[in-house]
């Protein structure tokens, strides 16, 4: 089924899709980051079939999607002082943080680990959903594992389509960019995924931010990391891709203008605007995330342009990279997976 919900969320509809939960079903639904694929967190056999339908390795685990803090002590304990600062200062919003879990929450979400990923979505219709559900929701990336989030319904269909009991339309997400994820070891915050939630903003509020060492490293399959979903391969089309960062503008189109030659042309550039009509490339081997200054229009923006990328089947998808700060951080984060660390930067 397929509800349009981007004017404004249906009762009825509502009813079903929240029943459909209860009853152990897959539901795929914007939240303010990007779509979800959730379902019952208490519910073992319905939380099994979200990682069949995305093919997603069983020792990666979920965020649980609650409605409001006061649901937070149903599903996690021990919580810290400093826990409970973060908690206070940016949920609901595009923050997750990794909580000792309880014993009610099924193995299946946490894949094992004594802790839970929490999160209180913004979004409307997310909230609706998980209130009126009446139970907690597991749910990832409304994406196949291994490739880039759904931030639209367009991209989720062609993908997902078959695979869940409900499509729940809420138009573009705003940010384009997963949750931050945060766990507090030791009294101090670690950063495990970068998101719309800066490390900047964090240490304003605990006084202490770290950034875990592996956001911009290399990682293995035997490596040991704070967060499983560190290890996998993601946010990556088919075709190969290039990261492009020089800090001077001048260079950045030089470097680009040399790389779009070795391919001989066979190339999509994910690229600001500006340097469009730099480039000199037929328009469909431009595909423009926004002005270069504006970095929400970047992280919007992004991953349907990977996808429509991929879709030409160039030889090369070549992508401009963003200076690592603020929001910057998240994106380059993800662009260097997207390139399996195949980054050109010139400082
Ligand atoms: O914005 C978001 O966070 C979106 C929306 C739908 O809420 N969800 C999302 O979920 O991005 P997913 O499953 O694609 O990413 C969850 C990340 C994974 O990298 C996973 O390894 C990590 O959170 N994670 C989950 N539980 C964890 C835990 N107990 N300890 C450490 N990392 C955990
Ligand atoms: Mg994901």
């Amino acid at each position: 089924m397929y509800y349009n919900w981007t004017e404004k969320t249906n009762t009825e509809e509502l009813k079903i899709v929240c029943n459909l939960i209860r009853n152990g079903e897959l539901v795929i639904f914007p939240t303010e980051t990007v779509y979800g694929i959730g379902a019952n967190a208490l519910d073992e056999n319905a939380v099994g079939k979200i990682f069949i339908a995305k093919g997603r390795p069983s020792d990666n685990p979920l965020i649980v999607h609650l409605a409001d803090r006061r649901k937070i002590e149903e599903i996690a304990q021990d919580i810290t002082e400093v826990e409970r600062k973060l908690i206070d200062a940016f949920m609901p919003g595009p923050f997750t943080i990794i909580l000792k879990r309880k014993p009610i929450v099924p193995d299946i979400v946490t894949a094992g680990l004594d802790t839970v990923a929490v999160r209180i979505p913004e979004n409307v219709i997310a909230r609706g959903i998980i209130t009126f559900s009446g139970v907690p929701i597991a749910a990832p990336s409304a994406n196949v594992s291994g490739k880039p989030s759904g931030t639209n319904i367009k991209d989720i269909r062609k993908e997902l389509e078959g695979k869940v009991s409900v499509i729940v339309d809420g138009g573009e997400t705003q940010i384009g960019l997963e949750s931050t994820v945060v766990k507090v070891i030791d009294e101090v915050p670690v950063i495990l995924r970068p998101g719309k939630v800066t490390p900047e903003e964090i240490e304003k509020v605990t006084g202490i931010v770290k950034i875990d060492k592996n956001i911009f490293g290399r990682i293995s399959q035997n490596d040991i990391v704070e967060s499983p979903g560190m290890k996998y391969r993601h946010y990556a089309p088919e075709t190969s891709c290039k990261l492009i960062y020089c800090q001077d503008d001048l260079d950045q189109v030089f470097y680009l203008k040399k790389f779009v030659k070795e391919y001989q042309g066979n190339v999509v550039v994910i690229g600001f605007k500006e340097h469009e009509e730099k480039l000199l490339l037929d328009s469909e081997r431009f595909i423009s995330v926004g002005k270069k200054d504006d970095l929400e229009s970047f992280a919007k923006n992004i991953y349907s342009a990977l996808r429509k990328a991929d879709e030409i089947k160039p030889r090369e998808i070549l992508i401009e990279g963003v200076k690592k700060e603020g929001l910057g951080y998240a994106i380059m984060n993800r662009l260097i997976r997207t390139c399996e660390h195949n980054f050109f930067e010139k400082q």
